[in-house]
């Protein structure tokens, strides 16, 4: 048995000029916790918000925020996510930082702390820091865009990981639509990040529904 699944909006899939809207538009609709994807032009080929956006998150909504870092030098804006409001900050494990120490100064905030993984990365690569981690965080697209094809490769390594921690928070994000989303939580997936598939449909809280009644 997974843990209950969550349901994370990513606001990336949002209209930039309605962000507010947009957070309050995902709280209203049921889901669990925003997700906020912060790129820095280097770790991925894409910029997109800084911590003034999460603060900006923050005031819109009480749901918390899931911030995923796609930056080079995660360890250098801990301080700063955490201070704007991030309730999950999640960095990756291909980063350039020492990622036990940057897990360790996540969680000294208060802050739950994930780990997480591009597609092409093996599982035991982050076997030296898992128990540092609240969240493990499986890509199942290259990250840098929203609208990508979902990638099958980490499903077997989400099972097996599942099958290691059966309570752990893992994650997937990348590609999720009502039929990857079943095969995800099908591997053991218990958190899932969606961003064009959410954004897309009229009624949020509608589909929201279905994802819910479907992962028991
Ligand atoms: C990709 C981001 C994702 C993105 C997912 O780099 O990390 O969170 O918003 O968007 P979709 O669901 O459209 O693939
Ligand atoms: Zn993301």
């Amino acid at each position: 048995m997974n843990p209950t699944a969550r349901i994370n909006p990513s606001i990336l899939a949002a209209d930039v000029g309605h962000l507010h809207e947009a957070c309050r538009r995902v709280e209203d609709a049921g889901a669990d916790e925003v997700h906020i994807d912060i790129m820095d032009g280097n770790f991925v080929p894409n910029v997109s918000f800084s911590p003034s956006v999460v603060e900006m998150a923050r005031k819109a909504v009480s749901i918390p925020l899931n911030v995923h870092l796609m930056m080079l030098h995660p360890d250098q804006y801990v301080d700063p996510f955490c201070d704007a409001g991030a309730d999950t900050l999640l960095v990756h494990i291909e980063a350039d930082h020492d990622a036990e120490e940057t897990l360790r100064r996540i969680r000294a905030r208060g802050v739950r702390a994930g780990i997480v993984l591009n597609p092409a990365t093996p599982l035991d690569s982050i076997a030296p820091v898992v128990n540092a981690c609240d969240e493990v965080l499986f890509m199942t697209v290259n990250p840098g865009f929203g609208g990508q094809s979902f990638i099958p490769d980490p499903l077997p390594r989400m099972a097996e990981l599942r099958s290691q921690f059966p309570e752990l928070a893992i994650a997937v994000d990348g590609g999720l639509n009502r039929e990857t989303c079943l095969q995800c939580r099908q591997h053991g997936a218990s958190v899932f990040d969606v961003g064009s598939s959410l954004f897309k449909p009229a009624d949020m809280a509608a589909e929201i529904r279905w994802y819910r009644e479907r992962m028991k």
